[in-house]
């Protein structure tokens, strides 16, 4: 099938990435939230980030037109009627993921595929809700999605390998690399990187070393471009415990288990960079 358009549901932090890597690859993209203001500012931060791309020479200022030019801002669900491709990535939270596919299930074509970027619910599981099961895909984008490479392509138990291999020639359309991964809690990347996170924290946690020198290790002992207890900062502290928790209730055992430092630093509210606080003081800089 010939993906022309693409519709993304919820612009925030990964939605707004994915209509600007798909706007700038020239695909007509139309940008659904909860409210246009929310949408028309997903349309402002992406375009400020094209602003930065041509201030770098990456791109000409021609690039940067066609690219606004490609992106659409709509009030309405109905407005999807016509989308090849749909692209969900709204809020992780189960209920409102089923609810938007039932409403969404009365407005597109029979033949659209629908993805969806969530990071931890079982691709099945949101499959199971939509009109044609099969036609239902994980694409799990990397933040942030103009940077990142990375495309997770995750197949539930009813997805054709058509619909993946038309999620693999987008992701790559895309400029992305496509992996394909199993419907498994954490996929592939989380399942590997956030238990590494966790047991930056329990080092932390047991008096190992301060949080300046478990990063410094990382960085100057395993190359990491970026310490642990940043990266967690960076990601969010309470997107990294309800990961945990995912997969501690689908995979079993003692690994998954969360730091009980990383519970009360979320209980206080110590989020990571977006609340100024986290491993890191953010405050004060
Ligand atoms: N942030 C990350 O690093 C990251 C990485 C990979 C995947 N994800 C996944 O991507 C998805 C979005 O995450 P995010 O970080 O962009 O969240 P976000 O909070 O930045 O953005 C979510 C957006 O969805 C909108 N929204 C909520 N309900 C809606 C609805 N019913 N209809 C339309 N819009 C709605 C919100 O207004 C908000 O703008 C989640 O499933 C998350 O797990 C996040």
């Amino acid at each position: 099938m010939t993906i022309q358009n693409i519709g993304i549901i919820g612009v925030g932090t990964m939605g707004s990435g994915i209509a600007q890597v798909a706007a700038q690859s020239g695909y007509a993209v139309l940008l659904k939230d909860v409210s246009d203001d929310r949408a028309k500012k997903a349309v402002q931060k992406i375009e400020g980030n094209l602003s930065k791309l041509v201030e770098k020479q990456k791109i000409d200022q021609t690039v940067k037109d066609k690219t606004l030019q490609n992106i659409k801002v709509v009030s309405d669900l109905t407005s999807f009627k016509e989308g090849d491709l749909i692209i969900e990535a709204i809020t992780e939270n189960p209920q409102a993921k089923q609810e938007l596919f039932r409403q969404l299930n009365e407005v597109v074509k029979p033949d659209a595929l629908i993805a969806t970027n969530t990071s931890s619910i079982s691709i099945t599981l949101l499959a199971a809700g939509v009109k044609n099961p099969g036609r239902f895909v994980g694409m799990h984008f990397f933040n942030p999605v103009p940077l990142m490479r990375l495309v997770e392509i995750i197949a539930g138990i009813q997805t054709t390998e058509e619909t993946i291999k038309t999620a693999t020639e987008v992701s790559e359309k895309l400029g992305k690399t496509p992996a394909r991964i199993k419907d498994s809690a954490g996929f592939a990347v989380n399942r590997i990187l956030i238990p590494m996170i966790n047991e930056a924290a329990y080092a932390l946690y047991e008096g190992v070393a301060d949080a300046k020198t478990i990063d410094a290790v990382m960085q100057l002992g395993a190359n990491h471009p970026m310490g642990p207890l940043a990266l967690a900062d960076f990601v969010g502290l309470d997107v990294l415990l309800a990961a945990l928790e995912v997969m501690q209730h689908d995979l079993g055992g003692a690994k998954y288990q969360p730091c009980p430092l990383l519970r009360k630093m979320v209980e206080a509210g110590w989020l990571g960079r977006k609340t100024g606080r986290g491993f890191f003081d953010y405050r004060i800089s």
